[in-house]
């Protein structure tokens, strides 16, 4: 994050607090957040949206996507830096209303709602549902009829552009659980998405806000945010065509990439918001529709850079290894973390950058490998990295740009208890979420 400083003595600061007093007052392994950075990033997402979608003749609204991370101090900086907040589960959700997001700022989504997340989304007046499915349709429909409300809808369609890292968070391809497909169906008749758009016309509790579309994650190449965009805006010409009723709203999703390691690029949100804003005017002045207000969901790139996970070594043995051509030394340094802190690198093979943070080291770097404590092999934190050779039980480690997925991700695997989150801004720390403890684990077993 842009307030982590190397001292002149080599002790590492964020946002002015030194990784040594992190450690004594938080203990590790720790969430550290950068909250002016996260601030600064989610102003710069919603200002760059607002004056590229300004120049071209309509509003935008940035929500942030809370699955990224989310606690009640975080949703508030959302907030304050004039995001909405979208949540995917009536537990962020919950998350959302305790820090005073008002309902309207909120989005649900999700591919299987249950009743209870439903009907606390229309009890909050929350701003849109994001619907993914027929059934889903006929069940937000009758819940919004009984309370006696008309819920705001958008629908989730899949465009077939493929985008971002790994499979698994790549979602808008059609072989998966997302989305209704815009492509027509089997039998050569409307598509899944027309048809669920038309299903929600004919449900007077329900008001049909937008087409929703999300492509994927961890996107570094910003032509698939303008391939979707061409769809969804030729499906809305389709469905005024129809039905004479043109929607108000397009959602484009997040999925803006992040670097994870020195010298990475990033997506800039200006020149994407520039682009994006450019095709959907020009995609609206070739179908001759008016443009539709936008809203645009960045989760990773607001808080993945902003945060950091701080460790302490505990371990540290030299593995000799032998490949085809030859037989080299990779030291292991296993942390007081690992897989249930930061599961990315076992699920997506995701890369990360290691660094000792307390003390300055005039040793040799060596090729080293993080891992965790867990009872795995792929118990792995970061993959390949040189550190210096001096690295030694009891060195503060450092893992940057963790802020997104992963205390949303964390489990207690190994029984294993979630680290805190911790907040460092103006030479001061504060706790955000607490350390769990073995009487919060031992708590939920009833014998
Ligand atoms: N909107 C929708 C509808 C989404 O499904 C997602 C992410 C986002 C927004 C935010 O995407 P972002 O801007 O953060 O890329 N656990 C995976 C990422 C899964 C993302 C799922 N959906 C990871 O650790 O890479």
């Amino acid at each position: 994050s842009s307030g982590v400083r190397r001292r002149p003595d080599g002790e590492v600061e964020v946002a002015g607090v030194g990784v040594a007093a992190l450690a004594a007052d938080h203990g590790t392994p720790a969430y550290v957040l950068d909250e002016a950075d996260f601030r600064a990033r989610a102003r710069a997402y919603r200002q760059a949206f607002e004056a590229a979608f300004a120049a071209v003749g309509t509003g935008v609204d940035v929500y942030y996507a809370g699955k990224a991370l989310l606690t009640v101090a975080v949703a508030r900086w959302a907030r304050d830096e004039g995001l909405c907040v979208d949540t995917a589960s009536g537990g962020e959700l919950a998350v959302a209303l305790r820090a005073d997001v008002p309902g309207a700022a909120i989005g649900l989504h999700g591919n299987n709602k249950s009743d209870a997340e439903v009907l606390a989304a229309l009890d909050a007046g929350v701003g849109r549902i994001i619907v993914d499915s027929l059934v889903e349709v006929q069940r937000v429909a009758d819940l919004a009829a009984g309370r006696g409300v008309v819920v705001p809808v958008m629908v989730r369609v899949t465009t077939g552009v493929h985008a971002g890292g790994h499979e698994y968070i790549s979602t808008a391809h059609e072989d998966q659980k997302f989305g209704l497909s815009v492509a027509p169906a089997a039998d050569g008749g409307t598509s899944p998405a027309l048809a669920a758009l038309e299903a929600v016309l004919a449900r007077p509790s329900l008001r049909l806000l937008g087409i929703h579309s999300h492509i994927g994650s961890q996107i570094l190449d910003p032509s698939g945010f303008e391939a979707a965009a061409r769809v969804v805006l030729r499906l809305r010409a389709d469905l005024a065509a129809r039905t004479g009723v043109l929607v108000d709203e397009v959602d484009l999703g997040g999925g803006y990439g992040i670097a994870y390691l020195p010298g990475e690029e990033a997506l800039e949100p200006a020149p994407v918001a520039r682009e994006v804003a450019g095709s959907v005017a020009a995609v609206c002045a070739e179908l001759g529709t008016p443009l539709p207000r936008i809203s645009v969901e960045p989760g990773r790139a607001i808080v993945g850079p902003a945060g950091l996970t701080l460790y302490t070594v505990g371990t540290v043995k030299p593995v000799t290894v032998s490949d085809d051509d030859a037989t080299f030394t990779r030291l292991y340094v296993s942390v007081d973390g690992g897989m249930s802190d930061n599961i990315r690198p076992a699920l997506y093979g995701a890369q990360y950058h290691a660094e000792v943070v307390g003390r300055a080291s005039g040793a040799e770097p060596v090729l080293a490998r993080v891992v965790g404590k867990h009872c795995e092999s792929g118990d792995i934190v970061v993959h390949q990295v040189m550190l210096p050779g001096d690295v030694r039980a009891g060195d503060l480690l450092a893992v940057a740009a963790t802020g997104a997925y992963g205390r949303s991700m964390a489990s207690n695997y190994n029984g294993l208890t979630r680290p805190p989150v911790v907040a460092a801004v103006d030479g001061t720390s504060r706790v955000l979420v607490r350390r769990e403890t073995l009487d919060d684990l031992l708590g939920l077993d009833l014998g």
